[in-house]
């Protein structure tokens, strides 16, 4: 979001579903629920720290962090001086990242999300300064500006970089970017990479059960009509969620080809949501909605951050990370000398490499519910 366009808005509640608005003009700019604070890290693009504090107040109450943008190719960012052309403008970049830190509680953390630049020691060197701005963790997208999400993404060049960060000590997460569309790709990009984590873009788009080890299949029986019900019942635009789903896909099990192509050109044609109601089965979405929020409750935060006892690195595919003294506790501590002390709402993404021992066993996965099971030969 662009640090301008949450200047002149207006927050509103929804005093049924709680969906927080903040409204410009004609529409509104950023939806999100309370649900999702603690999950959410609200992505700014800014070439001006005091829009970037502003815009980070404007939303604080409901984001649990804030990323700056310096990876965006697009002109719309570019031109103005954002997004990747941050990359070329250290000066300006840590200016912002300062700022923001400077500006912001310490439970809201502070991120950034860079490209590679072309040479990897000019990458290094960004990546020091960025890193002494005071920021929580740093995600690499791995491509360079002029490279396209066709190319493929330059994974190899990441180990360096996590190196580099861990050395400076600061327990600075390192997140990889670029590639990787499931859990087993983030197995093998953490394998490769020794990074803390992975994100995942278009994988998610297609999948939002992209980060399960077992992600949904059939989508169109079990994604679809759950994601209708809920944006009907959260008031979403009924073209943003024609798009969404569009570029929903997963592996077919019981679901035809036929069928699916069935239900895609349903939604291509449909004017509203009533064009679904075949496909969205007995569920409403506030039924949907309690369902998740039991689950979330069920399964809180701290824990969902949990990675399950398959994601483990294999022994001797990474170096050994630094050992602490302390002894190991039953509750995530905050790295000894990091430098943003992780509050106990902030959710920030850096995990210990030997979490599961502090841990013990994770939960079980949530499974996602798919009730009213819906039969696409009815179509
Ligand atoms: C439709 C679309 C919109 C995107 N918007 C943003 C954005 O607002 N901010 C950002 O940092 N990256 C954005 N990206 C880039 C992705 O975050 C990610 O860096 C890129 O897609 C590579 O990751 P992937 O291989 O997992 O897709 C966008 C990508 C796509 C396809």
């Amino acid at each position: 979001m662009v640090d301008k366009a949450m200047l002149h808005t207006t927050r509103e509640v929804d005093p049924v579903t709680g969906v927080v608005s903040y409204n410009g003009v004609s529409r509104a700019v950023f939806t999100t629920h309370p649900i999702e604070k603690p999950y959410l890290i609200f992505q700014i693009g800014s070439a001006d720290p005091e829009l970037a504090v502003q815009a980070a107040k404007v939303v604080q109450q409901d984001v649990s962090g804030i990323d700056l943008n310096c990876g965006c190719p697009k002109p719309f960012s570019t031109h103005a001086g954002m997004g990747a052309a941050l990359l070329t403008n250290p000066d300006l970049l840590c200016s912002i990242l300062t700022a923001l830190r400077q500006a912001m509680p310490p439970e809201i953390t502070v991120t950034a999300k860079i490209r590679l630049l072309p040479s990897q020691e000019d990458t290094l060197k960004l990546v020091e300064r960025i890193v002494n701005t005071g920021i929580s963790a740093l995600t690499v997208h791995c491509r360079t500006r002029n490279m396209r999400e066709k190319d493929a993404a330059v994974i190899g060049r990441l180990r360096e970089i996590v190196e580099f960060v861990d050395k400076m000590g600061k327990g600075i997460a390192v997140i990889e970017n670029g590639d990787c569309e499931n859990f087993e790709d983030a197995k093998r990009v953490r394998r490769v990479t020794g990074a803390s984590s992975v994100m995942i873009a278009r994988g998610a788009e297609a999948n939002p059960s992209c980060f399960s080890p077992t992600p949904l299949v059939d989508v169109e029986t079990t994604l679809m009509p759950a994601y209708f019900r809920l944006a009907k019942y959260f008031g979403h635009h009924w073209s943003l969620t024609k798009f969404c789903v569009a570029q929903f896909k997963g592996k077919r099990v019981t679901v035809t080809k036929a069928e699916s192509t069935a239900l895609r050109s349903t939604l291509s044609q449909g004017k509203g949501f009533e064009a679904m109601n075949d496909v969205v089965g007995t569920w409403t979405g506030e039924e949907e909605f309690k369902e998740i929020a039991r689950a979330i409750e069920e399964n809180p935060p701290r824990q969902r951050r949990m990675l399950p006892s398959s994601f483990v690195i294999e022994e001797g595919d990474l170096e050994e990370s630094p050992s602490t003294e302390e002894a190991p506790s039953t509750t995530l501590v905050t790295p000894p000398n990091t430098q943003n002390p992780e509050p106990p709402t902030s959710r920030a993404p850096l995990l210990p490499k030997d979490f599961e021992k502090e841990l013990g066993p994770p939960p079980p996965p949530a499974l996602t519910p798919t009730p009213g099971g819906v039969q696409l030969g009815s179509l």
